[in-house]
Order: structure tokens, then C-alpha cells, then sequence
């Protein structure tokens, strides 16, 4: 299979368009040694010419741009992306569907959850109805592993993960199985797997046995500290209210990481704040170290 990631930020981006954090400011400048990312998005294809999109960024338009083997170019109106899969309803992995408008009908896959905020709190289906048929839903129980039309080798198994609900959610406060989820993918034909978590409050063992289990695991790596957000003066969540679990220190994720030996490891849903970004911090040195890549927009992996 191929991943090709489209997004690699959290929400906001880096830069955050109003944010003048060191981050922020330091790539806005030049001054500091990093590299410029749009919000979380990926695309995985077994043939390199039809892509199953997990998440439709707010940046879709120019990501989708920048991503030539998403445009096959086989008709006068064309795309490469067949399917779409929706991780939770949160505002960076959702809105991009209003961009993709033109080319409805689109096959939308998101667990019944995530369906009943964004014919709610955020009614994204109801809108795009008035455009050719809108977003076909189709239903992901988030027990059950599924196939997608037209990937034949692909198998798609849906992993509960605890997080919150976006602010808009009619129960947002009122956490439910299938508000956000992780995703196992598996190529039946090159028997590698991939594990995608752009949302990850907790490691639990279950989570670890996957991880061990899979080839890549591209991971929630949001903050690289629990109270970062307030440390760069920018906000008062914590990682824990977000349902971001934190990179470094005990009980992060790199020390469960570092527990494990087969896969190649990756951090995306990178945060603007995060130091990790700056390529010459400490903090990029000690991930260097452990041998964990920080995704990219544009990076390409294959399995
Ligand atoms: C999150 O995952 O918490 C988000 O990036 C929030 C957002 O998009 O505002
Ligand atoms: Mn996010
Ligand atoms: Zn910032």
C-alpha cells in the first residue's frame, strides 16, 4: 500500500494564521528551521492510482494541488479520490468535504456517531445534499473491520479511541464509542499494516498489541507536553482535555514507542506550539534519537 500524507499539522496548521507564538513567528520570518504544514489529512492506495482519503482538511484544495497522483487525469472532470474516511467531526478533518462540493456524489464513511454531529451540530450531510446527491453515507460499525469498493486488497478495522467530542456536538460532554476512532489498515497482498491515530488520549494494551503488530504506526503527536499550550502562552487546555496524549515525560508516548521494535514510527496532527517542528531543537534531536520520523506534508511511505 502507499500513504501519502496530505496534512501533517493539528488543527490550525503551522503556521495558525493569527498565532505569534516562537513557532509561529520563527516560520512566518525564516528564521527558524522548519517546515511549513497544512491540517491533518491522509490518502492510502493500493495502485497508486485510487486513494481512500482519511479526513478532509479545511486545506484540501491546496493539498489535493500539491498531490498529483490524486489527479489521473482520465476524464474532463477527474478525480483519484474514491472514498472518504472520517476519524471523528472535528472541524479539521470535516470541513474540507464543502471544498470537494463539485465532485458529488462522494462516498463518505464515518461511524454513527460522527453522522449524527454532522447532521447537527455541524450539518455538513444536510448542506452538501443540494449538491448532486451530497455525501453517500456509509455506516462504519466501529466494532467491525470493513472493505471498500474497489479495494480489493485493503482491510479497514475501526479501533474505539476515548477523546472528546467536538464543541458542537449535541453530546459533547456525553462521550459515546465511536466519537473519534484509529484505524488499522491491512494489505492482504503485501501483508503489511499500517496503524493511523492523528487522535490519541491514551496507550492501553490493546493499543500496544496493534502497534507491535503493525509495519507503521503514524501517531498522535499533537504536544510534545501536557501543559505546552500554556507554557507558550497561547491557550489553557491541557493535552488530557483535548484527548491528546503528550509526547515526553513519563507516561508519554514516546515511552510506549520506545517499547517497540518492528514498526517504523511516525508522529503527525502535529500542533503549531509543538517543538518538535523546529528541525534544530532539542526536542527534534531526541525524537532523532529514538529513530521517530515527524510526518510532513508530502512524505510517502509504502508497505
Ligand atoms: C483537535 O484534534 O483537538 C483539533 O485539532 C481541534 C481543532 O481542529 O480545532
Ligand atoms: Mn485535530
Ligand atoms: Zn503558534
Amino acid at each position: 500500500m502507499y500513504i501519502y500524507v496530505l496534512g501533517s499539522a493539528a488543527g490550525g496548521g503551522f503556521p495558525q494564521w493569527n498565532c505569534n507564538c516562537v513557532n509561529c513567528s520563527g516560520v512566518r520570518h525564516g528564521t527558524l528551521n522548519a517546515k511549513t504544514r497544512t491540517q491533518s489529512s491522509i490518502a492510502v492506495s493500493e495502485n497508486g492510482i485510487d486513494w481512500v482519503l482519511f479526513n478532509a482538511s479545511p486545506d484540501i484544495r491546496q493539498q489535493l494541488f500539491d498531490f498529483k497522483a490524486a489527479q489521473p487525469a482520465r476524464a474532463l472532470r477527474d478525480t483519484g479520490i474514491k472514498s472518504v474516511v472520517l476519524m471523528d467531526s472535528q472541524v479539521d478533518h470535516t470541513t474540507g468535504l464543502l471544498t470537494l462540493r463539485e465532485g458529488c456524489p462522494i462516498d463518505v464513511w464515518c461511524t454513527e456517531m460522527v453522522h449524527q454531529d454532522l447532521t447537527s451540530g455541524f450539518p455538513i450531510f444536510n448542506m452538501l445534499k443540494h449538491w448532486n446527491g451530497g455525501l453517500q453515507h456509509h455506516q462504519i460499525n466501529p466494532h467491525q473491520s470493513f472493505k471498500i469498493k474497489d479495494f480489493d486488497q485493503l482491510e479497514f478495522i475501526p479501533l474505539i479511541i476515548r477523546s472528546a467530542a467536538p464543541p458542537y456536538s449535541p453530546h459533547r460532554n456525553d462521550p459515546h464509542d465511536g466519537d473519534n476512532i484509529a484505524m488499522i489498515i491491512k494489505d492482504h497482498k503485501t501483508q503489511k499494516q499500517l496503524f493511523y491515530a492523528p487522535g490519541l488520549g491514551k496507550i492501553d494494551d490493546e493499543v500496544m498489541a496493534i502497534m507491535a503488530a503493525s509495519d507503521c504506526v503514524m501517531i498522535d503527536g499533537t504536544l510534545w507536553s501536557d501543559h505546552e499550550m500554556q507554557e507558550r502562552g497561547v491557550g489553557t487546555k491541557t493535552g488530557q482535555d483535548m484527548g491528546h496524549l503528550y509526547i515526553y515525560g513519563e507516561g508519554g508516548s514516546l515511552s510506549y514507542l520506545d517499547q517497540l521494535d518492528k514498526p517504523k514510527k511516525v508522529y503527525i496532527h502535529i500542533n503549531n506550539t509543538n517543538p518538535i517542528l523546529d528541525e534544530d531543537s532539542e526536542q527534534f534531536a531526541i525524537l532523532k534519537k529514538h529513530e521517530v520520523e515527524v510526518a510532513f506534508d508530502g512524505m510517502t511511505i509504502e508497505l
